[in-house]
């Protein structure tokens, strides 16, 4: 049961450098293998990782006999061409958000996986950490009643140099994919799959969204504000409000600095909840978790689902489709 598990990295970008900081963190997993387009970049960061081997292309690792699963870490409008890459190669994957451009994309990543019994998961980090743990737990508790309203938001101006992968439409660009995903997750993690959808945005010179505005609507009468943005600062926060309380996962809501706070009364009935502190960047967790299920030979995380993954890439389609958002591989 505590086989060590041989993880390969496809990619080595800022991500990717996070990922493997994390790596060290957990018991039985080592990182084996990276693999850059640029020789360099991948010598420097097989020194850095302390990975065995280094490759300097992508077909080479997916290729490799020393890996038993490869995180996928390139711009998500490559996802679908790395990870069939590495599911043709018989490889199981832990692939970074947003998991793919489309839910057609998603659902042949899904259905070779399936095929090929290969363990395939979404990186939704967000999902493992305490915090999110801790939302999840209050609302099942009914801490917040019935919920009624959520809203988030997530912005930030992209700093010189801005990598390519912000906005060029070939590699999934835009704020919604990038940054909005997180909001859509939080409120179908709080509410379930919305009744209706309206969305709207404002294009980026490239033609991908730079803003975008999404409202859900529910059966109930629950409605959840989306906002995300590459072209203001915004808090970064996600309110989830009922009749019984409120809960305010403060900046950087989806990360592991989030702080939580409730109000059981109104907006002066402040109570911090406290959460367990997290140790390096966070992805421990789902390194741990992708591990385990890799040892207990399973396909799909119960954790990230494939049901969770295609619920959530069906959620970005209608949310691009009403906010006239395409990307060249629709
Ligand atoms: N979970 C999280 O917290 C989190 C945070 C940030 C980003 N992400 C996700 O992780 C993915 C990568 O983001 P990142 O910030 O690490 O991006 P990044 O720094 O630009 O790195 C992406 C890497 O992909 C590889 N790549 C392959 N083809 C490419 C191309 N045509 N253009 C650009 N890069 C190409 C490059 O690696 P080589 O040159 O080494 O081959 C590059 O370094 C995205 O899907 C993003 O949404 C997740």
């Amino acid at each position: 049961m505590n086989k060590t598990i041989r993880w390969g990295i496809l990619g080595c970008g800022r991500i990717a450098r996070k990922f493997a900081s994390d790596l060290r963190l957990v018991k039985n997993a080592v990182p084996a293998a990276v693999a850059s387009r640029d020789k360099l970049n991948a010598d420097n960061f097989g020194r850095e990782s302390g990975a065995d081997q280094v490759y300097y292309n992508y077909e080479d690792l997916a290729n490799s006999k020393d890996v038993d699963i490869i995180y996928v870490a390139t711009p998500h409008g490559l996802h679908f061409e790395h990870v069939m890459l590495c599911l043709q190669h018989d490889k199981a994957v832990l692939c970074e958000k947003a998991f793919a451009i489309n839910a057609k994309q998603a659902n042949i990543m899904i259905e070779t996986a399936r095929k090929k019994n290969l363990f395939l998961m979404e990186a939704l980090w967000s999902k493992f950490l305490p915090s999110y743990q801790k939302m999840i737990q209050m609302i099942e508790e009914g801490k917040l009643g019935k919920i009624n309203n959520v809203l988030i938001n997530f912005g930030f101006i992209p700093q010189a140099p801005v990598a390519p992968r912000i906005f060029d439409p070939a590699l999934g660009g835009g704020a919604l994919l990038d940054i909005g995903v997180y909001n859509v997750f939080f409120a179908l993690s709080a509410l379930g799959k919305p009744h209706s959808i309206e969305a709207s945005m404002t294009s980026a010179v490239t033609g991908v969204d730079e803003q975008c505005a999404i409202l859900f609507r529910y059966d109930n009468g629950a409605i959840a504000q989306l906002f995300s943005s590459f072209s203001s600062h915004l808090p970064t926060e996600a309110n989830i409000s009922g009749d019984k309380g409120r809960l305010l996962l403060g900046h950087r809501f989806y990360a592991p600095e989030s702080t939580l706070e409730y109000y059981p009364g109104r907006y002066d009935t402040k109570q911090i909840v406290e959460v367990e502190k997290v140790k390096g960047w966070g992805y421990h967790y789902e390194i741990a978790h992708a591990g385990e299920c890799l040892r207990k030979g399973l396909t799909e995380s119960p954790v990230i689902t494939h049901a969770d993954t295609l619920l959530l890439m069906e959620t970005l389609d209608d949310i691009r489709k009403k906010a006239g958002l395409r990307y060249p591989a629709d």
